[in-house]
């Protein structure tokens, strides 16, 4: 592959090389972090048209931990506010010949269309509420390591599915890798049509987790729902917030995930996010950093 615009382009043995890859850079014995110069004499430029603090964080500490050159456009700041448009900027980065091109848009397919302008290889860090590739591949390694497997696990996706881009790259991965995926959240916050993908879907969260071995908390992503229906906070928490009550009805052993942001006391309760024998969000993040090390070196072999 050149480009990662999707995992609905990835095969499971794709996907299976990248958290391979991903693992080598998350194990040390004394757990300090791996540095390589793989990368070494390319440049990378990361371009975050929407606000980011994990995946711009991780992708920019990645890279250097690689030996790239690694420069974070200030999107807010740049000729875009003059009316360039999104071609036109891409355009004139590629002129500079860069071999990594990191871009997160809040439109979708977005980065794919850019992908077609450049010479580079472009990761799409996020585009609207269609992909964001490296989180669905961070989630999995997580899962992989906790659970030793990434195969016939019950993975319950709760919350805000409509507008969430980080539940359809997970519900591609989980599936590809033929795991049992159940989608639980309002009516009127869950895609029509997402059947077809052979999830299960319900509203009822006790329903919805029964049995599962993995938890993955959304948040309401009120920048996507423009006008339609914002269920209010307090009633959301009661009927759709993670609480022990509610987490009783997963496995014994569940793990519990959000990408984050979080919103405490909105999707989930502050404690169990903070329950270090339940919650993961701290790993996720960590992994982050592995995966997003493993796809650039992956995407920049050859290029040097
Ligand atoms: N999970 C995620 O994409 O977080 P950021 O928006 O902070 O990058």
């Amino acid at each position: 592959h050149r480009h990662l615009l999707g995992i609905e382009h990835l095969s499971p043995t794709d996907i299976a090389a990248v958290l391979d890859r991903a693992d080598t850079f998350a194990t040390t014995p004394d757990s300090r972090a791996v540095r390589r110069d793989s990368l070494s004499g390319l440049t990378q430029i990361n371009m975050f048209f929407e606000n980011s603090t994990r995946t711009q964080a991780s992708f920019e500490i990645a890279g250097k931990r690689l030996g790239a050159d690694v420069m974070n456009m200030a999107m807010q700041a740049s000729s875009i506010k003059k009316g360039e448009t999104l071609i036109d900027t891409a355009l004139t980065l590629n002129a500079m010949h860069p071999d990594l091109l990191v871009v997160r848009h809040p439109n979708s397919g977005a980065v794919a269309l850019l992908a077609q302008k450049v010479n580079c290889a472009v990761i799409n860090a996020g585009d609207g509420r269609h992909e964001h590739p490296t989180q669905a591949l961070l989630d999995a390694l997580t899962i992989r390591r906790r659970k030793g497997r990434l195969q016939r696990l019950t993975v319950a996706i709760c919350g805000d599915i409509a507008h969430s881009r980080v539940a359809r790259s997970n519900i591609m991965l989980l599936g590809k890798m033929e795991n049992r995926v159940r989608l639980v959240g309002p009516k009127t916050l869950m895609p029509p049509g997402i059947e077809k993908f052979g999830v299960e879907v319900t509203d009822d969260m006790a329903a919805g987790l029964k049995d599962a071995d993995v938890v993955m908390m959304l948040r309401l992503q009120r920048e996507r729902m423009d006008g339609g229906f914002i269920p209010s906070e307090r009633e959301y928490y009661h009927r759709f917030g993670l609480d022990a009550a509610k987490l009783a009805h997963a496995k014994p052993d569940a793990i519990v995930m959000h990408p984050g942001p979080m919103n405490r006391g909105v999707e989930i309760d502050g404690e169990i996010a903070d329950d270090i024998n339940r919650s993961v969000i701290q790993e996720q993040v960590e992994m982050g950093v592995a995966v997003r090390m493993a796809v650039l070196e992956l995407l920049g072999e050859g290029r040097g």
